[in-house]
């Protein structure tokens, strides 16, 4: 596999897996006690968990809007054959198998922070490829200003869906030019492993500089367009997320500050540290030349 962008971090900075998989439980420890000692009661109450015990808490509101619905309910959907639509303004329109739209793109572990927007972090090895190289293959058009992306909408197999606890499709989108940068890849796996189903299987948007929530997951439409896209948490609250919600240590949350995160894993594993400004990505700094991030959040 290829290496690169990896300037970054080393494999010692990597979170640990087990603490990747249990950070939301981990999280809720600390909120109720004492930061270090609900972290550490956390961590101590992890360590017989099983496998299915931890990887019971995520954010798919497919499946449910409760930590454990996406892991209690995503078993059953199908992610192989799993087909893409890309269309828009492109050369090359169609529908995919997952298979045949990755076959000669190149496979890379990118080490990356995931810096979530309530404020905590981890140092991610995401398998993935460049987005740019899908969209090269698709022909992007030179009317084509930005990407919207679309997530599978299967109320068989998803109760979130069924209970319209959201608006789906869960979409999302960046400027053309950020899909772009070489930074911005899709993921199909984690720690060398695919992601699981909970994870956003079989394939997931990844933008390390903006926040957690734009990796739109179990992704089946690939857009491309002359506008701005819709963004699912913008439609649900827009004085919160902002379209490009960029990592900015400076434009806090209405609820909450954004200066800081909690760090989990890597020695005193939830060390609290400065957010960095494009969550210490500073190549993607030239892409908002000129713009106000703080109407621009
Ligand atoms: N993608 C879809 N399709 N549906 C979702 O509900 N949640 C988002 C993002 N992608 C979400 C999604 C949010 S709010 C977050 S924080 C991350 O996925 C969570 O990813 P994780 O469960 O792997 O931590």
């Amino acid at each position: 596999m290829v290496n690169r962008w990896n300037n970054t971090f080393t494999r010692a900075d990597i979170t640990p897996e087990p603490l990747w998989l249990n950070r939301r439980a981990v999280l809720a420890g600390m909120a109720g006690a004492g930061a270090l000692g609900g972290a550490v009661a956390a961590q101590e109450a992890l360590v017989p968990n099983t496998w299915e015990e931890i990887t019971t808490y995520n954010n798919f509101y497919e499946f449910g809007t409760g930590k454990t619905d996406p892991s209690d309910n995503a078993g059953d959907m199908v992610t192989d054959p799993w087909e893409i639509t890309i269309d828009g303004l492109v050369d090359n329109p169609g529908t995919f198998t997952l298979s045949d739209l990755i076959a000669d793109m190149t496979m890379e572990e990118r080490l990356y922070r995931f810096r979530c927007v309530e404020a905590w972090s981890m140092v991610i090895p995401w398998n993935g490829f460049e987005l740019a190289d899908l969209l090269e293959k698709a022909g992007a058009q030179s009317g084509a200003t930005h990407v919207a992306f679309e997530t599978a909408v299967l109320p068989d197999v998803m109760p979130g869906v069924r209970r319209n606890v959201i608006d789906f499709p869960y979409v999302e989108g960046l400027r053309l030019d950020e899909a772009m940068h070489p930074l911005t890849i899709m993921a199909t796996g984690i720690y060398d492993r695919p992601l699981a189903n909970q994870s956003g299987a079989p394939i997931r948007l990844v933008v390390p500089w903006k926040y957690g929530f734009k990796s739109i997951k179990s992704i089946v439409r690939i857009t491309l367009t002359d506008e701005q896209p819709a963004t699912t948490w913008n439609k649900i609250s827009d004085r919160e997320y902002g379209f490009y919600s960029n990592v900015n240590p400076e434009v806090d949350h209405p609820r909450w500050s954004q200066a800081s995160e909690r760090m989990i894993g890597g020695g005193l594993f939830s060390s609290r540290q400065d957010t960095l400004m494009f969550n210490g990505y500073p190549e993607v700094a030239s892409l908002y030349d000129g713009m106000d991030l703080t109407t621009n959040y």
